[in-house]
């Protein structure tokens, strides 16, 4: 049932309030702002070496934000990958160390491959699923579900959201087991997670500004999006999202990278979507955007009353969030390239839920 939406994807960019908080409430104690693992683990975020990733799609970029919050707020190693070039590869793993495998169907064919390479190399092994009942959820020793209902659109949307709430959180409760954050920052990280679902819908009241900016990018042929640092799986997702949906050739470059040869493609067609809320890179970032404004680059620029401020005039477009913490800006700074893509896709009329060439669930490698 789609409710009063035109598409199964609107209905579920729409539920995300609801799901971020469902999915938070198994996470954290919000009474007391503490994290609150139910699942019994089989490893010790303390002792542990280092954590491997695999996924595909969207939920690796979930995978690369996740490297960001677990490097910086437990001080804990991360290998990201994804499952169909990590299981060929046959890394060497330490004896002991944790695998987590990010998937919303549980059945993806090359996850699970990944899976069962890390399970016979003796690691833990760890998923963090939308389907409770899939493979994946049998071959795991622990499975952290995202809970947020199924997810029927081809596109991925509040699985993403859902995948990093959950990972925002595990990703504290390894920093308390770890000693390398205090009582009094875990309550400030949780904290500012319980701010999300309100910030979500502040978000999702952009949709007029965005509906006029989508008029303009279905007439594209390609799009650039750019990110820092944890922007920058964000700037990814954008660009998937935008390919998937509407079939314009959209590509995501670290910020950073852009005078190393993606320049050469600005010119006055190109729009530039760039991903940049407060945080201590926002102004790297926008020093970039610069550079791609001086080449005649249609800057489209997600950030908040912070970076509307910093860049002043000279940017055709600036999407407003609410302003949150930095160590959550990413969760919030999906639901404007969500959109993006979605009103792009409905404007242009492609089938939004069942794209072209497109499954679901990727059972075949
Ligand atoms: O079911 P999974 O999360 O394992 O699926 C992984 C990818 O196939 C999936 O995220 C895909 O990239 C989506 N179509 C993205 O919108």
């Amino acid at each position: 049932d789609k409710g009063n939406h035109r598409h199964f994807m609107a209905k579920e960019i729409y539920e995300q309030p609801e799901t971020v908080s469902h999915t938070l409430s198994h996470y954290v104690d919000m009474s007391s702002d503490k994290v609150a693992l139910r699942e019994a683990l089989p490893f010790d975020f303390a002792t542990l070496k280092r954590l491997t990733i695999s996924a595909c799609g969207t939920a690796s970029y979930a995978g690369i934000v996740a490297k960001y919050w677990f490097e910086r707020y437990a001080r804990l190693p991360v290998d990201v990958d994804v499952a169909s070039e990590f299981r060929y590869r046959e890394p060497p793993l330490e004896q002991g160390g944790l695998s987590l495998f990010i998937s919303q169907s549980g059945e993806t064919a090359d996850t699970l491959a990944a899976l069962r390479y890390c399970a016979g190399q003796g690691q833990h092994i760890a998923s963090l699923l939308n389907s409770p009942e899939s493979t994946m959820a049998r071959e795991s020793q622990v499975v952290f579900p995202t809970l947020c209902g199924p997810e029927i659109g081809v596109a991925s949307t509040k699985a993403f959201t859902a995948q990093l709430t959950a990972l925002a959180s595990l990703a504290v409760a390894a920093g308390v087991a770890r000693g390398t954050i205090s009582a009094q920052q875990e309550a400030e990280l949780v904290h500012s997670l319980t701010t999300l679902p309100t910030a979500i819908s502040a978000a999702l009241a952009l949709e007029g500004q965005v509906e006029d900016i989508a008029k303009r990018l279905s007439k594209a042929k390609d799009v650039l999006y750019l990110g820092r640092g944890q922007m920058y799986p964000i700037a990814m997702e954008g660009a998937l999202k935008l390919k998937e949906l509407s079939y314009i050739h959209a590509e995501a470059y670290p910020a950073g990278e852009l005078k190393h040869g993606p320049i050469a493609l600005v010119d006055e067609l190109m729009p530039v979507i760039v991903v940049a809320p407060s945080d201590e890179l926002m102004a790297k970032t926008l020093s970039n955007m610069q550079e791609v404004a001086a080449r005649g680059g249609k800057i489209i620029l997600i950030t908040d009353e912070v970076g509307k401020q910093t860049v002043g005039e000279g940017v055709a477009e600036v999407l407003v969030l609410p302003k949150v913490a930095s160590f959550v800006a990413p969760i919030l700074a999906t639901i404007p390239v969500q959109l993006l893509a979605y009103h792009t896709a409905s404007f242009m009329g492609t089938d939004v839920d069942q794209p072209r060439n497109l499954a679901k669930s990727v059972t075949v490698e």
